[in-house]
């Protein structure tokens, strides 16, 4: 008796084949000037991160997934370049991601948008909002509060870093922490300064910012749990604004995730205003 081949639904049979992406398929990519990896970069994530990014032989499709912030549990979209099948690669780099026991998958919407039913048909949710401000310089407002002394942080400064990472910790949610070698990283970065706002010696706050020549921005800033709402947050800000503007900013950006009221309270009482058309989303699936 003849044995029938098992049966593929029309929608498997019209699926090309999906295949883990390794580095020896990058020439067969064809990248162009309209991906945003170049062949060398897509090189080290599918080194330093490999089994996770997925291609499509048949239209040369891809999704590269790598560490997002130096952290191996989180998961983020590097890019994905994908029309026609864009969810199948969504699903595959899902797949993938839950397989080698990511927490959580993501991909943000900075450089790319697209409908929120696509990311509804590839199975990721809105994780969350993101939302830009900005300020003048020139208008930076006086402040008083209490005694903070500032001190820059430096890479050999392996303790103040260390307290850094736990305030970090203890002050963002979980996907916002900066691991510490994401800020070992970070202060390699030769237009990035990192200072801590110590009370009585013990660190109490922190704050990153990046200068680009009349351009500022804040990267970070917390305040640790304890000291909250006392005044720590805005004198942190100060500094951070006037740093910025003695080295030549004249306007600073930051960000914030759009349900942080506590940080938005704080940037819109000290002047800045709302940037709409930087913000962004993040979608993704949790796996636990
Ligand atoms: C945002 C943050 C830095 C503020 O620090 P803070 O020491 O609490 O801030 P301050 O005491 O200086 O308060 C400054 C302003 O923030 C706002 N604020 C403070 N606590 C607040 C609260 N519980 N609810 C709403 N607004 C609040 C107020 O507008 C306050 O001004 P006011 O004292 O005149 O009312 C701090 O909450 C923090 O570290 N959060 C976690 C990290 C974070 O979210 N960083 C920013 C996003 S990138």
């Amino acid at each position: 008796m003849p044995v029938s081949a098992p049966r593929r639904d029309r929608a498997d049979a019209e699926r090309p084949e999906l295949l883990t992406m390794t580095p020896d398929n990058i020439p067969d990519l064809h990248l162009g000037w309209r991906n945003r990896c170049g062949p060398e970069e897509m090189h080290r994530v599918l080194c330093s991160y490999p089994g996770r990014s997925v291609w499509l032989p048949a239209t040369r499709e891809f999704g590269l997934v790598g560490p997002w912030r130096h952290r191996d549990e989180i998961a983020a979209v590097r890019e994905l370049s994908a029309s026609r099948n864009a969810a199948a690669v969504v699903e595959g780099l899902t797949e993938r991601a839950r397989d080698s026991g990511a927490t959580v998958l993501l991909t943000m919407e900075i450089d790319e948008t697209r409908r929120p039913a696509f990311y509804e048909r590839a199975g990721l949710d809105l994780l969350e909002t993101v939302i830009t401000y900005e300020l003048g310089t020139a208008s930076t407002p006086p402040t008083k509060g209490p005694p903070l002394t500032f001190q820059r942080v430096s890479t050999s400064d392996k303790a103040t870093v260390a307290d850094v990472v736990a305030l970090d910790h203890a002050a963002f949610p979980w996907l916002w922490w900066n691991s510490a070698l994401e800020f070992q990283n970070y202060l390699t970065a030769p237009e990035v300064e990192l200072w801590v706002g110590r009370v009585d010696g013990v660190v109490a706050a922190y704050i990153g910012v990046t200068i680009y020549h009349h351009w500022g921005h804040l990267d970070r800033i917390a305040v640790d749990p304890a000291r909250q709402g006392n005044g720590l947050g805005v004198a942190s800000l100060a500094f951070a604004v006037r740093l910025l503007a003695q080295r030549g900013a004249r306007r600073v950006g930051l960000s914030t995730q759009g349900n942080n009221v506590r940080s938005q309270c704080l940037y819109e009482r000290f002047g800045f205003q709302r940037v709409a058309s930087n913000d962004y989303r993040l979608y993704g699936v949790w796996f636990r």
